[in-house]
């Protein structure tokens, strides 16, 4: 018998291993599946779905809510994927929930930022669309947007209100759609103290869901990333005020994304024991893990986070995304454990690895 199948053939321990897969270049690229995604991620259910080996998706990628995210991962993949199996790069988000749950905070990027943000339990939270709606001409440019992304009625009202409120944090969601306008409304609001077109202030706390600066997606080079657009904006800010930009970011490579999937992961492990009808079980939530294995394809994200993490991460990095070096190459710098051509064949060694 494989350790797999001694899950349900001899149940006296929770599984000892765990999956990350990260998402964009293992995965997907763009919305389709790639290297063989829905094959391997089957071999971790039993024959009527149900899930054998913890996993979790772990990636910088978001701008939608964790309950979203699962329902597309699970109609593009052909399994069962559940919210608390998406880990974004904005989910920890939350944990500032306490500093600025009822304060003005303004929330950046592509998808429902601010709907993402609201879910985590902050109650006033704007979108920078929305917010930009509120200060006239605070976009020189916008008479040349042709595009409609905007789809807010300006109420006078809350106008009245959002303009002489001071904005307590920015949290950079997901990619910034229009650079132009968000590094000039960021600008505008970091260096005022949270007051457009007011006098300077101390700059509130700015986050940003991870630092990516480059990210593997249906284009066959990479796309810039979030990093890209923090260097853009840090650039501009450093240069028209005298103190330098303050920001903090959370995601990948960050060891905190990685302990909170461990903690997760860890949560599925006691999850499939219970459901096994195992009667003791009392020390099920405190085991620990002798291997949890991380599948990216971003050398200085997901194979440098995961090698910072330290026991018992395992560091798999597939040759499907930003990392294309050939056959019997490894990255200098940040080497991983085992470099594989796709996660099919990453989700094979494992499975052969672990029995
Ligand atoms: O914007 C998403 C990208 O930066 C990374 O996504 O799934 O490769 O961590 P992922
Ligand atoms: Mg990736």
């Amino acid at each position: 018998f494989s350790k797999i199948s001694q899950i349900s053939s001899q149940p006296s321990k929770p599984p000892s291993f765990g999956i990350a897969f990260d998402i964009d270049g293992v995965v997907l690229r763009g919305t389709t599946p790639i290297g063989g995604a829905s094959r391997a991620l089957r071999r971790l259910y039993d024959g009527s779905g149900v899930l054998k080996v913890p996993f979790v998706f772990l990636t910088n990628g978001g701008g939608i809510r964790e309950s979203k995210r699962a329902a597309e991962l699970s109609e593009l993949l052909g399994v069962k994927i559940s919210p608390s199996q998406v880990l974004q790069g904005h989910s920890p988000f939350k944990q500032l929930v306490n500093r600025f749950e009822n304060e003005l905070i303004v929330a950046v990027g592509k998808g429902e930022p601010a709907v993402v943000m609201s879910e985590y339990g902050f109650k006033n939270v704007i979108s920078i669309d929305e917010y930009a709606l509120y200060f006239d001409n605070i976009d020189a440019l916008a008479p040349y947007k042709k595009w409609g992304t905007i789809d807010f009625a300006v109420d006078r009202t809350r106008k009245c209100s959002i303009n002489s409120k001071r904005v307590q944090a920015a949290f950079i969601v997901s990619d910034s759609v229009d650079w132009s306008r968000d590094i000039q409304v960021l600008c505008d609001i970091l260096r005022t103290g949270g007051l457009p077109a007011s006098e300077e202030g101390p700059q509130p706390p700015l986050y940003f869901a991870h630092d990516d600066l480059k990210y593997q997606g249906a284009f066959p080079s990479e796309r810039l990333g979030m990093g890209a657009f923090r260097i853009a904006l840090e650039s501009v800010f450093n240069s028209i005020h005298a103190e330098a930009l303050k920001y903090t970011y959370f995601g990948k490579p960050n060891p905190v994304a990685f302990k909170n999937a461990e903690v997760v992961l860890k949560q599925q492990a006691s999850f499939i024991y219970h459901e096994l009808n195992i009667v003791n079980h009392a020390n099920s939530g405190s085991h620990d893990f002798q291997t949890l294995y991380m599948i990216g394809d971003n050398p200085a994200v997901d194979i440098k986070g995961a090698r910072q993490a330290g026991i018992p991460w395992f560091p798999i990095l597939t040759r499907t995304g930003v990392f294309k070096g050939d056959h019997h190459s490894n990255h200098p710098e940040f080497p991983a454990s085992m470099v594989v051509d796709t996660v099919e064949e990453a989700v094979d060694f494992i499975l052969r690895n672990e029995h």
